[in-house]
Formats: structure tokens, C-alpha cells, sequence
């Protein structure tokens, strides 16, 4: 019998009856990706059944009831995010591919010869190499916020690299390797104190903590849908609706255009400007499905469920002989990143794995946060409304195994 947690959903994620070696899955992984309640994949698949259609262009029944569809969602996500205008949702295919887009329009425009742009020592790779792509064409700097021990940001440090050079700051709102909860609201204002924009990486923030886009003044926010319960291939970037105005298109195809000659092309109204080409409408159906499931059981609820249960796993984990965490600073989500003696993190998720535990091995697309603790990867187990203590519990006894194993 499983633990009776303040929050019981395991029931709505039918891959959580999955055995993996023959044992019950205990899937630790949900900041790679989460798993998907039923409610997304029969949305999923009541829209292939009985609305398939492409958008925006049909006059037929079936075109009307996918882009209603498809545009409630826009709807639906711009109230989740706390945003004043459903223009300022962009459907793209995930974060990965909403920093792309904003460096491509709004970094091409603004950030010159000489500028800088600002990140921080915590960011995942999709927030460092697009800026550096960006700033390595355009003879500009990327300055990187340092982080202390405990995997913090250093606030004075990261106002000091606020200079009149720096043409935009791109952080992250949750560390996807560390758990690091930035105080982004501090870091917007003090960026917004010298006239510098700020986009944040929520991948990791959204499925976590409650995120309204107009209390942070956020100028750009994204993140992915598989990390908030929904499917692949989709996710949002909200964008300020006077920022997207002004930015040239990225991508040009069918949709983001209201006229096209040989001549000349006029381009369509934000948000359809940056949308080419026909959009993963079966993604933003199952997203639409994923933000309600969220919305219903309340982020407040799955906050206060995975903080309990980040607090329990950090007791456990650090009672166990040789285990260092990596990632204690002390506003943290989700994650439990770690070391354990002399093993490779490799050898510990592969014994884990034999036991049916899935946890994240590697350095997290996030490798200068790993040469910052002078480490070459960890073990990460990551958390979600689904997680439970008796997830972590076994992962407490798979690690006192594998410190069998190599009589560590
Ligand atoms: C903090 C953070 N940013 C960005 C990403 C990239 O997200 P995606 O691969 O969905 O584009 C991830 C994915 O792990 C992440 O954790």
C-alpha cells in the first residue's frame, strides 16, 4: 500500500502501472519529462476522432471546431500564465524553441557590435547556445551570473553585470540540474531599473509554481508542455504584446502572412506573425488538456504536495553514507541531484533501473553547472504531483544497494 500523500493523482497516470524488470516503475524522472494524466491522452485522441482539421483556413465545419479549439487553448494559456492579452501566446515547439525564436527576432535586432547579453552560471544548454550563436555573429559578450556553493545565485554579483552593454538578461526560473528556485522578480526589476528586457526559461518553474507573467514583468517567458503533463512537440513562449509588435518574423511559410506577391509580403498580427505553417494542433489540444488537468487539482496543492515531499527525500538521501547533494540552495523545486561516493552516476542509475527506478544520469544539458562543482555528472531524481514517499523510499534502499554493490 502506498503512503497516503496529501496529494493521491497516481491513479490518472495509467503509465504508472508499468513494471520495468519485473518490478513496479518508480518514475523519478519527471523533470526530463513528466508522464501524462488520461484526461491529455484521450484529448488527444477525441480530437483525431472527431475534430481533425487543419486551422485558420477552412470554411467547413470541421476547420471551425479545430481552430476554436486550438485558439481556446491560446485562451487557456495566457490565463494560466497570468497574461493580459492572448496575442502574447506563441505556440512553439518547446522552450528549446522559444529562446531560438527571441534570439532570432528580437536578439538580431537589438543586441550589436560590443553589447552584451546576460545569462547565469545555472542555465540549460538551450539558454547559453543560442545567446552564444547569437553574440559569437554579432561580435557581442555573453556574461554569465555566478552561483555559490550551495547552487544560489549571487544577487550582487548579478546586478553588477547590469550594464548599460546589456541588451538582454535570459534566465532561468527553476534549474533543471540543481533545483534552484531564482528570485526572478528581483532580478526583472533590477534589469528593468536600467531599461535592459528579461526572458525567463520556465521549463522547470511551470509545472511547479504557480507563475504570473505580469506580478514578475516578465518581457519573454516559455516553457515546454511534456514537462507540465501535456505532450511533446509543443510548448509557449509569452512574449509582451508591444515586444512582438515591434520583432520581425522568424520563420516564414503559410499562416503568418496576411498577403504574399512576388513583390513583397505583409505580415500577419502577433501572435499568427510567428507561427508558420500548420502548428502541432493535436499538441496544443493535448497542452489545452494538460494546463485544465493542472488548473484542477490547483499548482498551490502540487507545490505544497512536492516541497513535503523534497524535504522528506532530502532527509532520507542525506542519511545515507558517502551521498553528497548537489543543489541545497535554500528556495529549491522538485529535484534532488546528487553524488555518491566514488560511483559513476552512470553505474547508479543502472542498478537503479534493474530495481524499476527511473532516475535522470548525466550532466542535464546543463555542463557548466557541473564544471562549477567540479563534477563531471550526477544522479538526478526529480519529483511530481504523482511522486510519493514511497517512491523516494525506495530509492533510499535502491542507493543503499547499489552502495553494496561497490562497497562503497
Ligand atoms: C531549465 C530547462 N530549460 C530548457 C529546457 C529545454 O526544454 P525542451 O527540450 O523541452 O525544449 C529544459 C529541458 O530539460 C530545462 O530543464
Amino acid at each position: 500500500m502506498r503512503t497516503a500523500a496529501a496529494l493521491d493523482v497516481r491513479a490518472d497516470f495509467p503509465i504508472l502501472a508499468t513494471r520495468v524488470h519485473g518490478k513496479p516503475l518508480v518514475y523519478l524522472d519527471s523533470a526530463a519529462t513528466s508522464q501524462k494524466p488520461r484526461a491529455v491522452l484521450e484529448a488527444m485522441e477525441r480530437y483525431y476522432v472527431a475534430e481533425n482539421s487543419n486551422i485558420h483556413r477552412g470554411v467547413h465545419h470541421l476547420s471551425e471546431v479545430a481552430t476554436k479549439h486550438y485558439e481556446s487553448v491560446r485562451i487557456a494559456a495566457a490565463r494560466f500564465l497570468g497574461a493580459a492579452d492572448a496575442r502574447e501566446i506563441v505556440f512553439v515547439r518547446g522552450t528549446t524553441e522559444a529562446v531560438n525564436l527571441v534570439m532570432n527576432t528580437y536578439g538580431r535586432v537589438h543586441v550589436g557590435a560590443g553589447d552584451e547579453v546576460l545569462i547565469t552560471a545555472m542555465e540549460h544548454h538551450s539558454n547559453i547556445v543560442p545567446w552564444q550563436m547569437l553574440c559569437g555573429e554579432k561580435g557581442a559578450r555573453l556574461r554569465v551570473a555566478p552561483i555559490d556553493d550551495a547552487g544560489a545565485l549571487i544577487l550582487p554579483e548579478y546586478e553588477k553585470l547590469l550594464t548599460p552593454r546589456t541588451k538582454l538578461v535570459a534566465t532561468g526560473h527553476v534549474s533543471n540540474a540543481l533545483g534552484t528556485i531564482n528570485p526572478v522578480k528581483r532580478m526583472i526589476a533590477a534589469a528593468h531599473a536600467r531599461g535592459i528586457p528579461v526572458l525567463v526559461d520556465g521549463a522547470q518553474a511551470v509545472p511547479h509554481l504557480a507563475v504570473d507573467v505580469r506580478d514578475l514583468d516578465a518581457d519573454f517567458y516559455c516553457f515546454s508542455g511534456h514537462k507540465v503533463y501535456g505532450p511533446t512537440g509543443i510548448g509557449v513562449l509569452y512574449g509582451r504584446a508591444a515586444l512582438l509588435e515591434e520583432m520581425p518574423p522568424w520563420q516564414g511559410g503559410g499562416d503568418m502572412i496576411l498577403s504574399v506577391t512576388f513583390e513583397k509580403t505583409t505580415y500577419n498580427r502577433i501572435p499568427h506573425k510567428f507561427e508558420a505553417g500548420t502548428p502541432d494542433i493535436a499538441g496544443v489540444v493535448g497542452l489545452g488538456a494538460a494546463l485544465e488537468y493542472v488548473s484542477g487539482i490547483g499548482l498551490d496543492r502540487i507545490a505544497a504536495h512536492e516541497d513535503e515531499l523534497l524535504a522528506y527525500g532530502t532527509d532520507l538521501l542525506t542519511k545515507i553514507p558517502g551521498l553528497r547533494l548537489i543543489g541545497t540552495a535554500p528556495e529549491k523545486a522538485g529535484v534532488l541531484s546528487f553524488v555518491l561516493g566514488g560511483v559513476h552516476p552512470h553505474d547508479i542509475g543502472t542498478i537503479l533501473d534493474q530495481q524499476g527506478i527511473a532516475i535522470r544520469t548525466g550532466h542535464h544539458c546543463a555542463q557548466p553547472v557541473m564544471e562549477r562543482f567540479g563534477i563531471p555528472a550526477t544522479a538526478r531524481a526529480s519529483l511530481a504531483a504523482y511522486s510519493s514517499r514511497e517512491d523516494l523510499d525506495l530509492l533510499a534502499a535502491g542507493l543503499r544497494k547499489v552502495r553494496e554493490v561497490f562497497g562503497s
